[in-house]
């Protein structure tokens, strides 16, 4: 079964099995969303249903919250966990501090918020997540429907004074409609190909009316999980200063490779 996997989603995979050496029975747990997250949900769930393990989830997505339901994992609202031991995501870009750039699915905003509200945040990523500077991803924003042109304007225009390399942003279509967010709101994605200054960026976007959140995470992350396609896996912890490597062995298994819903 594993064989049919891609080398891009064996890394996904490896990086998710592994991450789930951070949870423990007992714990609550931020579930992330997109295809990598969706990885982890999926080896969390065979752990919940033929291990034991005892969790509740919070998740950063409605996606995320049906499959977590679906593999077995009992789900929660933030406001039920109040605060979770451990958020677990995916990133679009993340660098050598371990900022990120978050979004591509269109969850930052709850992503973030969960993110926020953890003891520790982990992220897992295939190798080509990895960069020198945030940008080439473009950054995605949630601005509220009502205006969204002029703040598109008024985002553009307070790039001016920013040190990016590019201003023209695009609003995200689902077919020809905005794609709209689970909060309903609408995603414009910045073209900025290198941000200089995330911090600085992060605090310009959200002094804007319009704009509800941004996708840059600065210090958020406490680790990133990098899965590689022959089954490596390399763990950098950014306070410890620790870089660990191992090697997750693929064992065929029905349950998790079937149906994978990216
Ligand atoms: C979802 O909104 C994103 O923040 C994802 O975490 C990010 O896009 C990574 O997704 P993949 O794991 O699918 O690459």
């Amino acid at each position: 079964m594993t064989g049919e996997l891609s080398p891009i989603d064996k890394a996904k995979f490896v990086a998710a099995k592994k991450a789930c050496d951070y949870v423990e029975s007992g714990m609550r747990v931020g579930l992330g969303s997109g295809s990598t997250a969706a990885w982890l949900v999926k080896c969390l769930g065979e752990l919940v249903r033929e291990d034991g393990l005892k969790i509740k989830g919070v998740p950063t997505s409605t996606r995320t919250a049906a499959l977590a339901r679906e593999v077995g994992i009992e789900v929660i609202s933030l406001d039920e966990a109040k605060w979770l031991d451990v958020t677990i995501d995916g990133a679009d870009e993340y660098d050598a501090n371990l900022n990120l750039i978050k979004g591509g699915g269109g969850s930052l905003l709850q992503e973030k918020i969960v993110a926020t509200a953890s003891d520790q945040m982990v992220v897992i990523a295939d190798i080509g997540k990895q960069v020198e500077t945030l940008g080439a991803f473009p950054l995605p924003i949630e601005v509220i429907p009502f205006g969204w042109q002029t703040t598109k304007a008024l985002v553009e225009e307070s790039l001016i004074s920013m040190d990016v390399l590019g201003r023209n942003s695009t609003l995200r279509l689902n077919g020809d409609t905005p794609f709209v967010t689970d909060e309903g709101n609408f995603i414009l994605d910045l073209h900025l190909n290198r941000i200089a200054n995330g911090r600085q960026l992060s605090l310009v976007l959200n002094q804007m009316p319009g704009v509800v959140e941004n996708g840059l995470f600065i210090d958020i992350c406490d680790a990133v999980v990098i899965g590689y396609g022959d089954g490596k896996v390399e763990v950098r912890d950014i306070n410890a200063g620790t870089v660990e490597e191992t090697r997750l062995d693929f064992v065929e298994n029905d349950n998790l490779f079937m149906d994978l819903t990216d």
